[in-house]
């Protein structure tokens, strides 16, 4: 059974390794840390296994922004994505929330699509050979 909880400190390394797995980059221990000492990260466990997570910030020109969201690949095309989006939409106190992903990920860009965001900008200058897609909701 999916189950969806604000991340607390002992889900640090389940985050790290899921992260390192699905993105092979350098540890992002520390915003990741940060992100879960702030009460923003969201997990999402199966059993007792982390099989998705979520980080959130609140300072893109004061609105809250999705920074990262990763499903275990193994878990994937089962909702989980939606289900933590869906989430930290809920936990925000906004008219807006922004979320942004690479111009190559289909994947990212239709689950954004298929949640009601609209695409918004793209940023060439971060990746030039891959821009970043930028997507806000509007919040009933
Ligand atoms: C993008 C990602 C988070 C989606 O997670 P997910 O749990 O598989 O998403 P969901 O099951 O909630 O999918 C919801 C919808 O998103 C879209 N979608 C998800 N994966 C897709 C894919 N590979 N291709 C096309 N559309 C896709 C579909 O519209 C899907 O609805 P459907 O299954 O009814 O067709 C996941 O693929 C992932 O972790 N990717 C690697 C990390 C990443 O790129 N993160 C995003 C940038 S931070």
């Amino acid at each position: 059974m999916l189950n969806i909880a604000v991340a607390q400190p002992h889900d640090i390394n389940a985050m790290l390794a899921l992260d390192a797995l699905v993105t092979g980059a350098p540890p992002r221990q520390r915003s990741i840390a940060e992100t879960v000492h702030r009460q923003r990260a969201c997990v999402a466990y199966i059993n007792a296994e982390l099989c998705g997570f979520l980080l959130l910030h609140e300072h893109f020109f004061d609105y809250p922004f999705i920074e990262l969201l990763i499903v275990h690949p193994l878990y994937r095309r089962q909702g989980i994505g939606t289900a933590l989006m869906r989430t930290a939409e809920t936990s925000v106190v906004s008219t807006k929330i922004f979320t942004s992903t690479n111009t190559s990920n289909a994947a990212m860009q239709q689950l954004c699509t298929q949640l009601g965001y609209l695409h918004c900008g793209t940023l060439s200058c971060l990746d030039e050979e891959d821009p970043e897609e930028f997507y806000c909701k509007y919040l009933a």
